[in-house]
């Protein structure tokens, strides 16, 4: 069997990320030596921060995970040294660098990835309608779509001019019919081109992407993911450590367990899910017959699974694909139509699920003054 390459153990070390950093250990530098002996053996010097680092056995553990994944690989050694004050030097040279500038997203609230393991289960048009309603009911919403591959968000929403730059070179987002501003790496891909955007320079395009868009005050900015959990979705969950997953499902079974792993590679990010969303449905019949067309019970199953709410059940809809095709989302159109009513409940359910700014405290009682508290604490406000 062929030995892996350096290059591509570094790809999978990629996947190996500093908790508290919250970045690659490639990116940040901390892969000191990678040996590759005849038996497939493979050695990995991981360098720390500090010698008596916590996250070791995490470490360990990611790399031998990532790296047996390659063929050819029949053991993995890890070994661990420490950076030298030059090379913690240049880490945090790294850090102040690869951070997202405040002026990026500061302005946004809450950052929501829509994403899922499978393709075509409905991402684009929950993330277009799911915007649609919330600014709607009163939250500001913008819609980026991050498919380098495929975008449709644009069109889902109705926008068909391309971005300006303003003054300070930034782009502005685009202004749709239903008050959702619109961004889209589509506008900046040459045609053909995003096919070969891979690993680090794709990464790159990206962060600088996420930093040149100049987002107005936002409440909600959702992300249409590509599906899968490639090298697009990997980077975004790196960015922004902030961001949030709504996950998207079809019904049967069987889907649940592709659509987790967009849910795996949250949960890897650290990052916090916020529910399922169940797309297609069944379909209802004019005269209430209902069909099953993609089996049932899929989304229930993966919310359990990953213990988080089921936020809701959108039905096969016809109206639901033609709106989008047409630019102009259905919760808007025809608010009250199944197919809405199960996108807006969702749209509630990822309100209730992001913080809220809570009311400044007055005045708090010392705790030698404070009476003795009984029932749940409150919440610390920070
Ligand atoms: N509930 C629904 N009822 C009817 N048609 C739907 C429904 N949801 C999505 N569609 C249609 O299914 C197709 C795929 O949806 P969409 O593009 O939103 O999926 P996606 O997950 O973003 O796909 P991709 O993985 O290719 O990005 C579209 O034509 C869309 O209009
Ligand atoms: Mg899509």
């Amino acid at each position: 069997m062929p030995l892996p390459t350096e290059d591509q153990i570094t790809e999978k070390l990629r996947a190996v990320i500093d908790p508290e950093l919250r970045r690659s250990i490639v990116e940040l530098g901390m892969v000191r030596s990678i040996d590759i002996k005849e038996s497939g053996r493979v050695e990995v010097i991981v360098s720390l921060t500090t010698a008596g680092c916590p996250i070791r056995s995490h470490f360990e553990q990611a790399v031998a995970q990532n790296v047996s994944q390659l063929e050819g690989v029949t053991e993995v050694g890890v070994g661990f040294d420490v950076l030298s004050d030059e090379e913690k030097g240049n880490l945090q040279q790294t850090l102040g660098r690869n951070k997202l500038p405040q002026g990026a997203l500061a302005k946004v609230k809450n950052v929501i990835c829509v994403s899922s393991g499978k393709g075509g289960v409905g991402k684009s048009t929950m993330t277009a309608n799911l915007a649609a309603a919330l600014t709607a009911e009163g939250h500001p919403a913008g819609a980026l779509d991050c498919d380098v591959y495929g975008y449709s968000i644009p069109r889902m929403l109705g926008v068909n001019r391309k971005p300006e730059v303003n003054g300070e070179r930034k782009i502005l987002p685009l202004d749709s019919p239903s008050g959702v501003k619109v961004m889209s790496i589509g506008f900046f891909v040459e045609d053909n081109s995003a096919v070969v955007w891979r690993g680090p320079m794709l990464h790159k395009a990206i962060q600088q992407f996420l930093e040149d868009v100049a987002w107005e005050e936002l409440e909600y900015l959702l992300l249409d993911l590509p599906p899968g959990t490639g090298d697009v979705s990997m980077t975004l969950a790196q960015l922004l450590p902030q961001a949030k997953f709504v996950v998207v499902t079809t019904p049967q079974p069987a889907a649940q367990s592709v659509a987790k792993r967009g849910a795996e590679m949250a949960k890897k990010f650290d990052l916090e899910i916020l529910g399922v969303i169940e797309n297609m449905s069944g379909f209802t019949t004019p005269d209430g017959e209902r069909f099953t067309i993609f089996g049932e019970g899929g989304g229930q199953l993966l919310s359990d699974e990953l213990d988080v709410p089921l936020l809701g059940k959108v039905p096969l809809s016809e109206p639901l694909r033609e709106h989008a095709d047409n630019g102009s989302p259905l919760v808007i159109d025809e608010p009250d139509a199944p197919a809405s009513q199960a996108i807006r409940q969702a749209a509630r359910g990822i309100v209730a699920a992001t913080p809220q700014e809570l009311p400044v405290l007055q005045s708090t009682p010392s705790p030698a003054e404070a009476p003795p508290v009984s029932g749940t604490p409150l919440p610390v406000v920070q």
